[in-house]
């Protein structure tokens, strides 16, 4: 979660893949207790809304009951960005990614108690996710709201905004589709502009960094930033409808 990069990652598994090689993750799973709201909010909305990882593209029609604009958030923390989101967006399916069991829990007690019915979730690596479910030019935008900064030099791989992972996130998008960054991190957010200005089928909307959308929610992570004195950046990225250069 928030804190993650303050952990000492470097003895945390790497993922097998098919073909052998093994990946760095972006995340450390760490154990805490749930709260008694979250343990609760699993056990009861859990298995409508908690989706199963598998190895085909997520069946959106049958997830949502309905066929409307698809919007992925990777990494919600504990989801009030999300719920915000949700909430004031009733025409998008929202599909939030997160790997902490507290987060879910917590995101499960906001629809709950707000009633949304737009929002489902997936538990487990978005890179997974968005390689084996989600299907090439299908999403109508992906929301990557303070992804863990991995300030340190040696853990700058685990960064989630590298050349290979924007590729799978533009390949995913529709045209007209748009990528949203935001990091409180200003090195991150200079590798930021960086990776995705160099995906050839994005497209940048404002000249460099943009200006906040009035519609993005303060996040969690970032009202932290915030007090710490920190610059938010945003990045918002459309994909191009011109033929990409290279294909998914
Ligand atoms: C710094 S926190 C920010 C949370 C939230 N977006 C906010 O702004 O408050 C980053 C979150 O991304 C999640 N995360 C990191 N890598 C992930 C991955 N590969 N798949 C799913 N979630 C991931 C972490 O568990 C953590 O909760």
């Amino acid at each position: 979660m928030d804190d993650a990069p303050e952990a000492e990652p470097d003895a945390e598994p790497v993922t097998g893949r098919p073909g052998g090689a093994a990946r760095v993750r972006s995340y450390v799973l760490r154990g805490g207790r749930l709260g008694s709201g979250q343990r609760r909010a699993l056990d009861e909305l859990g298995p409508h809304f908690v989706l199963p990882f598998s190895g085909g593209p997520l069946d959106w029609a049958a997830a949502y009951g309905r066929s409307a604009p698809r919007v992925v958030e990777i990494g919600f923390g504990m989801g009030d960005a999300t719920a915000a989101v949700a909430a004031a967006q009733p025409g998008i399916d929202l599909l939030g990614i997160e790997v902490h069991e507290a987060g879910v829990g917590a995101l499960l007690r906001r629809i709950g108690e707000q009633g949304l019915a737009n929002v489902r979730i997936l538990r487990h690596d978005a890179v997974e996710v968005f390689e084996r479910m989600i299907a090439p030019s299908t999403l109508a935008g992906v929301h990557l709201w303070f992804p863990d900064p991995w300030p340190k030099k040696r853990h700058h791989k685990r960064r989630l905004v590298q050349p290979a992972f924007v590729a799978l996130l533009a390949s995913r998008l529709e045209p007209g589709g748009y990528l949203h960054c935001a990091t409180d991190w200003e090195p991150y957010a200079e590798q930021m502009l960086e990776v995705l200005a160099g995906e050839p089928r994005l497209v940048n909307t404002a000249a460099g960094f943009a200006p906040r959308p009035a519609w993005r929610p303060l996040t969690r992570f970032e009202q932290r930033g915030l007090a710490l004195g920190h610059h938010v950046r945003d990045l918002v990225f459309t994909r191009s409808s011109a033929p990409a250069r290279c294909t998914p």
